[in-house]
């Protein structure tokens, strides 16, 4: 079964082809430098690069894959969370395709696309399936818009054991990297500036740590950091050294995954389950990653993360692939008339 998949929920401009699970083209256009210099996604000018861009990240990924439009069985397109005027773009794009091939459109959310993500396969087939998996399994959904701990019970039914209370872990490693000059969006900067500093340089908090629930916060942490480089510097940020940079992303680095983590053993803890899946775009990040496997391992559970970065990041092939999932487990598609984008759409309504 072939599928195309359409996200638009953000500032990348997606279109994927699967065969069944397994990934023939993932195109994803970014827009990092129409928002750069305004040092966050600016709404208006996402939604007009999602218009030029979609015509041609469209036929780039029918042209890789090798795959006509009458070949095309079913379409998936995110509905939510997202932009309102971002989503409205990729979900006016599917509706028009549906009608024009006739071939069924399931309407998917974004959050469980990213949950999905580390379950794509490679064209020849490589890599786990869904139906690999132990349910329940658990997920750890770390982006720049969302940090969620999840119980999935089953395909479509999750439940949101944690999140943030305030910043997104990705928020947070952009805001603190743009402290230390690094640009945006700079949480891939700061790791990598993070692996050259020592973790015990500087003390920053561990907020919530102690909460009681699954929840974590960020919010208190950039703070922290903020007033920390104020302190080093003598008020005078501009002055740090190139040691005192790499030592403060790595603490920042450190505080900023040992809140999760923790989090994270809680609900190893109350949910003994044998698989955890990694999605989002800090998935990327090895320390993460690193940290989060061996946590897994020692409650007797395997990390799944996305095999490239691009399926970490918001991309067209996760809203396919769990459309396939979808249909084999025999969810209906969505009626056209009634569709419309949900910018606040929650996973546990999935
Ligand atoms: O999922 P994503 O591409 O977009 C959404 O936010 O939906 O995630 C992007 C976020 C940005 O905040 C970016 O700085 C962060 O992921 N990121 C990283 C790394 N690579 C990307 N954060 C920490 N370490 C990384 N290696
Ligand atoms: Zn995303």
């Amino acid at each position: 079964m072939i599928i195309l998949g359409i996200d638009t929920s953000c500032d990348d401009t997606s279109v994927a082809l699967l065969r069944d699970d397994c990934i023939l083209a993932n195109i994803v256009s970014s827009q990092d430098d129409i928002h750069r210099e305004w040092g966050g996604v600016v709404p208006n000018l996402a939604r007009h690069a999602h218009e030029t861009n979609f015509e041609r990240v469209y036929q780039t990924a029918l042209r890789r894959a090798h795959v006509a439009l009458q070949d095309i069985d079913a379409l998936a397109v995110t509905l939510g969370p997202g932009l309102a005027i971002s989503l409205e773009v990729g979900l006016k794009k599917a509706k028009q395709l549906a009608e024009e091939l006739s071939i069924p459109l399931y309407a998917i959310n974004h959050m469980e696309g990213h949950l999905l993500s580390s379950l794509a396969r490679t064209s020849t087939g490589r890599g786990t399936k869904l139906s690999d998996l132990s349910l329940p399994f658990l997920g750890l959904l770390v982006s720049g818009g969302h940090t969620e701990v999840i119980l999935a019970n089953a395909l479509g039914s999750y439940e949101v054991l944690g999140q943030t209370v305030d910043d997104a872990l990705g928020e947070a490693f952009d805001k603190v990297a743009r402290m230390l000059g690094l640009g945006y969006p700079g949480g891939a900067a700061l790791a990598k500036l993070a692996q050259q500093g020592n973790p015990s340089a500087y003390t920053l908090p561990i907020p919530m740590r102690g909460s009681g629930d699954m929840n974590v916060s960020y919010s208190g942490l950039k703070t922290a950091t903020r007033n920390l480089i104020y302190e080093i510097t003598d008020t005078h940020p501009d002055e740090l050294t190139k040691q005192q940079i790499v030592d403060i992303a790595a603490t920042f680095q450190q505080a900023a995954l040992k809140t999760i983590l923790l989090k994270m053993e809680k609900a190893l803890i109350a949910h003994p389950v044998k698989d955890v899946v990694l999605g989002g775009g800090v998935a990327a990040n090895l320390e993460l990653r690193k940290q989060l496997r061996s946590l897994a391992q020692r409650y007797g559970a395997k990390l799944h993360v996305p095999r490239q970065k691009k399926l970490a990041s918001d991309n067209g092939a996760m809203i396919a692939l769990a459309a396939y999932w979808r249909i084999q487990h025999g969810f209906p598609p969505s009626s056209l008339n009634e569709l419309d984008r949900q910018p606040q759409l929650n996973i546990a309504g999935a």
